[in-house]
């Protein structure tokens, strides 16, 4: 169940985050499936990196896309509410989500600008674009990757690499 959630939120973090125009759909009715646990959710009146006329589906899975791909939970960005166990979810409150829209902006970017002009036969299509998940796998600062002792030594074929072994960072 888990998974299938944080794929769905993959996937469509991949779509508002890429260029691809979205296709255009006939708005959905609005009620049944609008409620969340503590009632019906409000209309958005905060965005301003997502799409302003977003459904409440598709915001509900790039939110989900967030917290699996960061492996945190919606209180990590947004900050309490007024009412106990409530968030606030238009409030600008936490660094946090004020860095995720930069986060937005600069995936879009990476996208748009950068991988729109690469197109490597091998990879495929989910392989094309970068996602939060990309760099955060599950993490909410990047894990430094340190490369296995074996690249470490040479390039293939025992060459050193030019300027000799990297150093690490
Ligand atoms: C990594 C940070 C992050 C996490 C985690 C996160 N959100 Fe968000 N959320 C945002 C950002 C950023 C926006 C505003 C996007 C914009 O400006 O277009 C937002 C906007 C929203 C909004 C619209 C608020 C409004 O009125 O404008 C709702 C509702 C929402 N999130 C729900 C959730 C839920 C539910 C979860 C947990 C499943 C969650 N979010 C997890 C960053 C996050
Ligand atoms: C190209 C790699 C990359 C991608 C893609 C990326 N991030 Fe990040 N993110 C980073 C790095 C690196 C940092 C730490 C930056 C720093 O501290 O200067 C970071 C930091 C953050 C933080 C702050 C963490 C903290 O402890 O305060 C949030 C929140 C975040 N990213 C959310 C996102 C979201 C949401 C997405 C997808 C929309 C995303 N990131 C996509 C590399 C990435």
């Amino acid at each position: 169940m888990q998974i299938r959630f944080f794929l769905a939120g993959v996937f469509s973090v991949a779509l508002v985050l890429t260029v691809q125009p979205v296709r255009a759909q006939t708005p959905p009715e609005p009620p049944a499936g609008m409620n969340g646990p503590h009632g019906p959710w409000p209309k958005p009146t905060n965005l301003h990196v997502l799409p302003k006329n977003i459904s409440h589906d598709d915001l509900m899975k790039v939110m989900h896309g967030f917290t699996g791909s960061l492996g945190v939970k919606c209180n990590y960005c947004h900050a309490p509410g007024t009412q106990p166990r409530h968030l606030d979810f238009a409030s600008d409150a936490k660094p946090e989500k004020r860095i995720a829209r930069t986060m937005i902006r600069m995936t879009r970017e990476i996208n748009k600008k950068y991988l729109s002009e690469v197109n490597v036969a091998d990879a495929k299509p989910e392989q094309k674009n970068v996602t939060c998940g990309t760099c955060h796998r599950g993490h909410d600062i990047p894990v430094v990757f340190v490369p296995p002792p074996e690249h470490e030594h040479g390039m293939p074929g025992g060459m050193p690499p030019p300027g000799g072994p990297p150093k690490p960072q």
